[in-house]
């Protein structure tokens, strides 16, 4: 398939804006692994979009490599200056090791008490919310918590957390055109310098976080470096941080767009965790991953060769009808639901059950508190290749029945 008959340009954000994307998804997976020409952002790439070929480059880590870089962004250019020493851009056997010592502080045992602040949290926020009647959802509720969580997991002192709110949207925010490249930079190196002086503290004092475990936990016999340890702190919130919020506000966008779903999960005849399933299926926040290929390998009718990028992509994968049963149904008693939003395999997303947990922390507190939404502006789409969403999604909250009724039995106590 040629990239005329296909008219796509998977470089440049404003494709992902594209109402036929479902379409030209559809017809990539019907062909063979499609080679992407080489754009202004860099050389040619593959492209491999039906479920199976996903699931096999995420499961062959001794082909297909994460070291350059996972995502396009970062492949494009040269080599990801990250890799070998942050997580997602490391391979066996260091990413096994590092992996492996990292998974203690992800167990759901251990995250229980960030999971409790979670909840709170969400049910303040979107109590909030609901009161004030008409918010932009994206920066009243889905802003605010995935940051607190990763700065409680990192063990940030709750003082700091608006500081680092403030540092990591400014970061991020390459893409506005009011945000200089200048800016931008300067922010994320206080964040690095910010988590190099945490792991200082830790390392004299450890505490029950993630950065205590960073700067503390040999791996092979040795401490990680300096440089390990700030960049994985930093990573956490690179990965956790917008995907977390980009699915929160997709949930009330879905809901609106589809009210009848919404109405069966607030009744309760849809199960919150098969909701939350959906929405990440529906969604996927992460659209693609990248690797370099590190040999020879055949994949979906084509030779890919050893120094090749890969992009394989979930957006596509998880609508493919030879998985999942009407795909482009919205179903949120949707089961089974194998979606591949958190990736697969070695390095599947290690903040899943954070993620999850927020998501779900977030619609059980508007399946309390909240009848119905109305829009009440234009959302807007985030600009990205890599991640999905919107950025700000102005709507009108009507307060549940319930809810008010329980206001009125308070009242008349
Ligand atoms: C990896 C998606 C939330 C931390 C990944 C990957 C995906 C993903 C697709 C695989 C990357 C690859 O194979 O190259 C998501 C989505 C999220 C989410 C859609 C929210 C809905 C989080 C959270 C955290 C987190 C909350 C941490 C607090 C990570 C880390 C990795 C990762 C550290 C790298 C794992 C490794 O390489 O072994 N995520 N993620 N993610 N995610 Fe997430």
């Amino acid at each position: 398939m040629s990239a005329a008959v296909l008219d796509v340009d998977l470089t440049e954000p404003a494709t992902f804006l594209r109402p036929d994307l479902r379409e030209v998804w559809r017809r990539l997976r019907q062909g063979p692994a499609y080679r992407h020409p080489a754009t202004v952002h860099g050389r040619a790439f593959w492209v491999l979009t039906s479920y199976a070929d996903v699931l096999a480059v995420y499961q062959n880590t001794a082909v297909f490599s994460s070291a350059r870089g996972n995502m396009l962004a970062s492949l494009l250019p040269g080599d990801d200056p990250a890799g070998g020493k942050l997580l997602a851009v490391s391979d066996p056997p260091r990413h096994t090791a590092v992996r492996t010592m990292m998974l203690r502080s992800f167990s759901p045992r251990v995250l229980q008490p960030i999971v409790a602040k979670v909840r709170e949290r969400a049910d303040s926020l979107v109590r909030a919310a609901v009161d004030a009647g008409e918010v932009d959802f994206a920066a009243a509720v889905a802003e605010q918590l995935p940051i607190s969580t990763i700065c409680d997991l990192l063990g940030v002192p709750e003082s700091d957390h608006g500081l680092l709110l403030r540092l990591s949207k400014q970061a991020l925010s390459s893409d506005e055109a009011d945000q200089s490249a200048r800016s931008t930079a300067l922010a994320r190196n206080e964040i690095l310098l910010y988590f190099a002086e945490l792991a200082d503290r830790r390392r004299a004092d450890p505490r029950d976080d993630v950065t205590s475990a960073l700067a503390t936990t040999p791996v092979d016999g040795q401490l990680l470096s300096d440089e390990e340890v700030v960049l994985n702190c930093y990573g956490l919130i690179l990965a956790g941080d917008e995907t977390s919020r980009l699915a929160m506000t997709a949930a009330v966008l879905d809901f609106i767009r589809h009210p009848g779903q919404w109405r069966a999960l607030r009744d309760g005849r849809v199960s919150p965790t098969s909701a939350v399933e959906e929405i990440l299926r529906w969604n996927s926040p992460a659209m693609h991953v990248g690797r370099t290929a590190l040999a020879d390998v055949d994949i979906a009718g084509q030779t890919i060769r050893a120094g090749d990028v890969v992009t394989a992509w979930n957006a596509a994968a998880n609508l493919d009808e030879a998985v999942f049963d009407r795909p482009d149904v919205f179903d949120l008693a949707r089961t089974p639901n194998r979606h591949l939003a958190f990736g697969y395999g070695p390095h599947f997303c290690l903040g899943a059950y954070l993620g999850r947990a927020e998501v779900t922390a977030v619609i059980a507190a508007l399946c309390r508190t909240a009848h119905d939404f109305e829009l009440r502006g234009e959302p807007q789409p985030l600009y990205s290749t890599f991640l999905r969403g919107h950025i700000s999604l102005p709507v009108a909250v009507t307060p549940a029945r319930r809810a008010v009724t329980q206001i009125g039995a308070r009242e008349w106590k």
